[in-house]
């Protein structure tokens, strides 16, 4: 078990990815605390895992949340060893789609919680010697996708982020990476598909860019944070880790 006794916080452990990587850095020993906006979701999926598993009903744009869940988190397991900052939306629109408040909301989501909430871990994680924060970013963060202007604008700032607190934690023992995923089979992408004007038409068309020659699963991503939090990615900060089926490396064939 590779993540023995480590305390793992995963945002967006409700569905999708975040619930498969919680249950998948609990197989590797670690007590996971599972926190989404959904308290139900984030119950359902601790129960599933069951031991030593919480739950934490936490909106990732609130600071005095994050405050207080930290604070819990510190007081109850003494130590914070990896946060997945994972939660996130999409929105589909081009510029002139979106309003303003749409605009606001999905950065606030996607990219501000990232840094409000690695910045209440931080303490925690450099006064025990350091720790691992790993973020989802998107393939949408390195090329630009029709008509979704302000996710892309989101995860571009997401795989900068990763740098920059990559640079400043390296002192305090600090590794932080990003994963960017390809269209993975979730409950967000089935929206995605849906908003399209024909939804099974648009499926077809994201199958088809992955060279591999199918949707991504959770497991496939949730496997890269597991590498990424365990002593195995130990010289390993500040990168963007494409797992995409091959979706960046060129035109399907
Ligand atoms: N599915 C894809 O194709 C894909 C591709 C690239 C990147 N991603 C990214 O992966 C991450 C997870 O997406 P998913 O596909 O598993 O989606 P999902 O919709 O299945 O899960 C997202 C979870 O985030 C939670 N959430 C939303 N807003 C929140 C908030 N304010 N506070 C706390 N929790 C909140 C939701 O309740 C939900 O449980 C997101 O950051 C997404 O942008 C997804």
């Amino acid at each position: 078990m590779k993540l023995k006794d480590k305390v793992a916080i995963v945002t967006g452990a409700g569905s999708g990815i975040g619930a498969e990587t919680a249950r998948r850095m609990a197989r590797e020993g670690a007590k996971v605390y599972c926190a989404d906006i959904r308290a139900e979701a984030a119950e359902k999926t601790a129960k599933e895992i069951g031991g030593d598993a919480k739950s934490l009903e936490l909106d990732v744009t609130s600071s005095s949340a994050i405050a207080a869940a930290v604070e819990r988190i510190s007081r109850e397991a003494g130590r914070i060893d990896i946060l997945v900052n994972n939660a996130g939306i999409t929105i589909v629109g081009s510029i002139m789609d979106l309003s303003e408040e749409q605009w606001d909301r999905e950065l606030d989501i996607n990219l501000k919680s990232i840094f409000l909430m690695s910045r209440a871990v931080w303490p925690q994680m450099a006064g025990q010697g350091g720790g691992v924060i790993l973020n989802t970013a998107s393939i949408a963060g390195i090329t630009a996708i029709p008509a979704d202007a302000a996710y892309c604008a989101s995860k571009a700032g997401v795989v900068m982020l990763t740098k920059c607190m990559a640079v400043d934690g390296a002192r305090s023992g600090i590794r932080v990476n990003c994963v960017c995923p390809g269209f993975i089979d979730t409950p967000m992408i089935h929206g995605y598909f849906n908003d399209q004007p024909d939804p099974a038409a648009a499926r077809d068309y994201a199958v088809r860019l992955h060279p591999l020659g199918r949707l991504g699963r959770p497991d496939d991503i949730a496997d890269a944070f597991v590498h990424l939090a365990t002593d195995d990615a130990k010289w390993v900060t500040g990168t963007a880790h494409v797992v995409d089926g091959g979706l960046l490396a060129g035109l399907p064939g």
